[in-house]
């Protein structure tokens, strides 16, 4: 049941990815509004994307609720919720780069059941099903053996929030000397399929919102990786920290000790 539902999840999220391509493209990507600050943008492109999964959702599974970044809650009868970014990485995808996801998770009671996070500039393509294994175009993916903090690349993001991003910017000027270097993609779904398949070793974000990081986590569990908060708690808007199994006790130590999770 869940491989045709990742299938199903798939072809929506690749149509998705042709319908920002496009806009990227030939409508271009222009602020549409703002959100949580003048730089938490919104396109007419991450509107019209979303409607589609909706619609698509809606058409071939209508009992299923729907939490997606730009639209209301839909509620559902069936037990399934989507939760849905149509796309992670949206000041990538107004400057014209790459490194913008759709990404989608399919959750029941205990957590997310599917998941794909598709890089339509790329065509690369992140799936995962519970219990079942995560992939990248159809390979088995998995992070890496790394356990020495200093000699690992670690990526982290910044929300869009200036007393937010103060914090978190005093936290990566305490990391950067402890490790190999920083990446900042500036997609968090991304960010958490690099750990799954080994592009970083590590990364860490405060201010997450489920549609960044519901469809990210179920790719690095089931990569073997290890997706958590700071203390014992799980991973959510306080602070997720995601790395391969080795890495990821010495990377929550060094977050936990700069109390990483903090506001201010
Ligand atoms: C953002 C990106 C970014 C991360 C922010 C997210 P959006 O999502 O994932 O990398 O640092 O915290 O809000 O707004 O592009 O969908």
């Amino acid at each position: 049941m869940t491989e045709q539902l990742l299938d199903l999840v798939e072809s929506i999220a690749r149509d998705a990815g042709r319908t920002a391509r496009t806009y990227q493209r030939s409508l271009g990507a222009e602020v549409a509004g703002t959100k949580s600050s003048p730089t938490d943008v919104v396109t007419a492109a991450d509107t019209a994307v979303e409607e589609q999964i909706r619609a698509a959702v809606a058409q071939v599974r209508p009992g299923d609720a729907i939490v997606g970044e730009e639209g209301d809650d839909a509620a559902g009868t069936s037990g399934l919720r989507w939760v849905v970014d149509p796309i992670d990485g949206t000041v990538n995808y107004l400057y014209g780069r790459s490194a913008y996801a759709v990404s989608i998770a399919v959750e029941d009671d205990a957590g997310a059941l599917v998941a794909v996070v598709h890089a339509p500039v790329s065509g690369e393509t992140w799936t995962a099903r519970r219990g079942a294994g995560a992939w990248l175009d159809g390979q088995p993916v998995r992070p890496t053996d790394a356990d020495d903090l200093a000699s690992a690349l670690v990526a982290t993001g910044f929300g869009y929030r200036a007393e937010r991003r103060a914090r978190q910017a005093a936290v990566a000027a305490a990391v950067l000397p402890r490790v190999r270097d920083i990446r900042r993609a500036g997609a968090a779904s991304l960010d958490l399929c690099d750990v799954a398949c080994g592009r970083v070793d590590g990364y860490f974000e405060q201010g997450l919102q489920p549609w960044d990081l519901a469809a990210g986590r179920l790719v690095v569990t089931e990569a073997g990786g290890v997706v958590t908060g700071l203390g014992g708690r799980g991973p959510g808007e306080a602070m997720v920290v995601a790395a391969g199994a080795a890495l990821h006790g010495p990377l929550e130590r060094l977050l936990s000790d700069l109390d990483a999770d903090r506001l201010t």
